[in-house]
């Protein structure tokens, strides 16, 4: 197969615990690019708003790099909030140049979030959605949170995810959904090794190879 002539650009979309943050990491770190969670952009705005009571299209445009480190960004409170302000049509505006000049960088990238392959990065050679049953996630997620300390109980887990994937999915704005030309990849049977081998293997049958020694 000839060698592609474009930059690898990645972009990765899905709904929450279905393993693409995880897959987006390994990703890059396998082809050597640099990598951008953009869920954790829509998390700082709720997290301004919420907290400094902001407004959340102001909080957007001014984002800094700091505003991303604030520890309480990854919890499930901060999904919910960044859910609620990634309904507002300015907020999206307002993120949309960050996200595209980091896809614009001559390494090549890759980005994950829900709208990345419709809306951020529609010219993505390689364009994948990763998704799993919702029962598959809440368990997930529910491990996830019941091994870091936190008191919770799965049916709660489960019906706030579901909530989260229809505002995510039935809202106006730039809706999650997958891109015509993406690879649709289940996760509800695999684990994280079986993702990302499958991810690589759609990537170099595209063509893409990870840099030399
Ligand atoms: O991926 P993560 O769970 O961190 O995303 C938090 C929320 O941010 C999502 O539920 C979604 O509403 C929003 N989001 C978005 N577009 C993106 C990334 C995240 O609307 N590209």
């Amino acid at each position: 197969m000839s060698r592609p002539t474009s930059r690898l650009l990645v972009a990765i979309d899905g709904p929450a615990a279905s393993g693409k943050g995880t897959l987006a990491r390994r990703v890059a770190g396998h082809f050597g690019l640099p990598h951008l969670d953009t869920g954790l952009l829509y998390r700082a705005v709720g997290w301004l708003a919420g907290h400094r009571g902001l407004d959340p299209a102001a909080a957007a445009a001014g984002l800094a790099m700091a505003d991303l480190a604030e520890p309480g960004l990854r919890g499930d409170e901060a999904g919910q909030a960044a859910s609620k302000v990634a309904a507002i049509p300015e907020v999206r505006a307002n993120l949309l140049k960050f996200q595209k000049d980091f896809a614009a960088q001559a390494s090549g990238a890759v980005l994950d979030g829900r709208d990345i392959g419709t809306v951020i990065c529609p010219e993505a050679p390689v364009k994948l959605f990763v998704t799993a049953s919702l029962e598959a996630r809440a368990d997930r997620r529910y491990r996830e949170l019941r091994e870091r300390g936190v008191e919770t109980i799965r049916p709660r887990v489960l019906a706030e995810m579901a909530e989260r994937d229809r505002r995510d999915s039935e809202r106006a704005a730039a809706p999650m959904k997958a891109a015509p030309d993406a690879y649709l990849l289940d996760t509800s049977d695999m684990d994280a090794d079986a993702a990302f081998a499958a991810a690589v293997a759609f990537i170099e049958r595209k063509g893409f190879r990870p840099p030399g020694p």
